[in-house]
């Protein structure tokens, strides 16, 4: 199971990445156009504080811009993974990237043929959008379900990156059906590790050692 922090955001990686449970880092267009800083500049700096992995998107409507700009992005760290859209130029760039050696994430997937697709290409991770499937009256876990099901059936190695996720109960089911990981934003990030169940509970703990008798200095 890996978690990973959906953000652009430096401050809101590292504060995510000092729970210690998170494994990388995904970034996406959505949340790059909120940014004031150059794209490939933020992206270095976000290189440096992680260790394992970096899922960017590379731009382009043609499978050539795509392979040229995701060489780009490869070349500035190794933990770099290129995001790549599935469509029909992007999977001829993630069978051309794959023959390459540059591992890629197949994005905004919401279909389990485009899964099927992205792993003939050589993709290392597909992406199925939860939350945006949802929004079209389908469900985005079936579809996880399903891409699972698949690639169990005819021992794919492609894994499913779960992302567009809403909520913490959405990243508990992607794993229940069969996803390896699962991308969160930093509010959905909190909602996985405090419930207010649990937060009103503590405080009661909080209240009872205000009274208890404890020394705790170490002599
Ligand atoms: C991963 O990085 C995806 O692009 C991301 O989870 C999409 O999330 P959204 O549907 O909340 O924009």
């Amino acid at each position: 199971m890996k978690l990973y922090i959906d953000s652009l955001n430096v401050k809101e990686i590292q504060k995510a990445l000092d729970t210690g449970i998170i494994y990388g880092v995904t970034t996406n267009p959505f949340i790059a156009v909120e940014l004031e800083e150059e794209y490939i500049t933020r992206i270095k700096k976000i290189c440096e504080l992680v260790k394992t992995e970096v899922h960017v998107q590379a731009e382009g409507k043609t499978a050539d811009e795509l392979i040229k700009n995701a060489q780009t992005l490869s070349e500035i760290s190794p933990v770099i993974i290129v995001k790549i859209p599935t469509f029909m130029e992007g999977i001829k760039a993630i069978k051309t990237l794959s023959s390459m050696g540059i591992k890629t994430t197949a994005t905004a997937i919401t279909a389990p043929s485009q899964a099927l697709a992205a792993a003939l290409a050589g993709a290392t991770y597909v992406a199925p959008f939860i939350g945006r499937v949802n929004n079209t009256s389908h469900s985005g876990l079936k579809l996880v379900k399903t891409i699972s099901k698949i690639f169990k059936e005819h021992d794919v190695k492609t894994e499913i990156l779960a992302a567009s996720i809403k909520n913490a109960m959405q990243v508990v089911y992607a794993f229940k059906v069969g996803a390896q990981a699962a991308t969160v934003k930093f509010d959905i990030l909190r909602d996985v590790i405090e419930n207010p169940h649990s937060l009103s509970i503590i405080e009661e703990m909080n209240k009872c050692w205000e009274k208890i008798k404890v020394e705790w200095e170490r002599k």
